[in-house]
């Protein structure tokens, strides 16, 4: 059983929901991963105490410990290879990445953004889609490139935007799609069916379109 299942280390920097979700699916059998490692770039976050309590090891490289954003990255790529992980998920981590960190795990790293990308990269993408007027909102699921928010996409969620939402309102609906989309993208790539070509991205050895496999709340 175990020879089937992949090795994911999880970096986080906050609540750690996205996390939840993961181990959620793992004790539930879903998921053939096992997560070797949870680490926060900040102490004491709650997405801590969850992998604690779901028995993973729970690990703090605290940024502000380190001169610069290159000599951080290394110790934790140093980190994170000692659990020799088949996959790195950030869920929720908040830095700016390296080219030498994000080459490295190069088809190996998977993002979560909520945001429909190409759309709002960056930072407090509820409030600029409600600013905008747009109608339609999500999140997307893309492997990890040096272009900051930026990699191809492997899987979309759309939700509507209704009249009377705020920033809060969306960021709940946009994260009830988040823990639907990002388990099942971590299931198929440890299924082996997911893949990151120079062209896009790969399911079931059919080339996904550039905004990835689309699901409409
Ligand atoms: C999510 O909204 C994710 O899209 C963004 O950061 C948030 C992390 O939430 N990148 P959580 O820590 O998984 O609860």
């Amino acid at each position: 059983m175990s020879s089937s299942r992949i090795r994911v280390v999880v970096l986080i920097s906050g609540s750690g929901s996205n996390l939840q979700a993961l181990i959620d699916g793992m004790q539930r059998g879903e998921l053939p991963i096992e997560i070797a490692a949870v680490i926060s770039n900040r102490p004491a976050v709650l997405g801590l105490m969850r992998a604690e309590h779901a028995g993973i090891p729970a690990l703090v490289l605290d940024h502000k410990q380190f001169d610069d954003r290159e000599s951080f990255d290394q110790k934790l790529a140093q980190l994170i290879d000692s659990y020799q992980p088949d996959l790195v998920v950030l869920a929720g981590f908040m830095r700016i990445l390296t080219t030498a960190f994000t080459r490295h795990y190069l088809g190996r790293m998977l993002n979560i953004h909520p945001s429909l990308l190409p759309k709002y990269q960056g930072l407090n993408t509820h409030q600029r889609v409600l600013d905008a007027g747009d109608i339609e909102h999500g999140v997307t699921v893309h492997f990890v490139t040096e272009e900051l928010d930026g990699g191809p996409a492997v899987i979309q969620a759309k939700i509507s935007v209704a009249p009377g939402d705020d920033a809060a309102s969306l960021a709940k609906r946009v994260q009830q799609q988040e823990h639907i989309i990002y388990p099942l993208a971590v299931k198929w790539f440890a299924e082996g069916r997911l893949r990151m070509r120079h062209d896009g991205v790969l399911l079931d050895n059919e080339l996904l379109s550039p905004s990835g496999y689309l699901i409409s709340a």
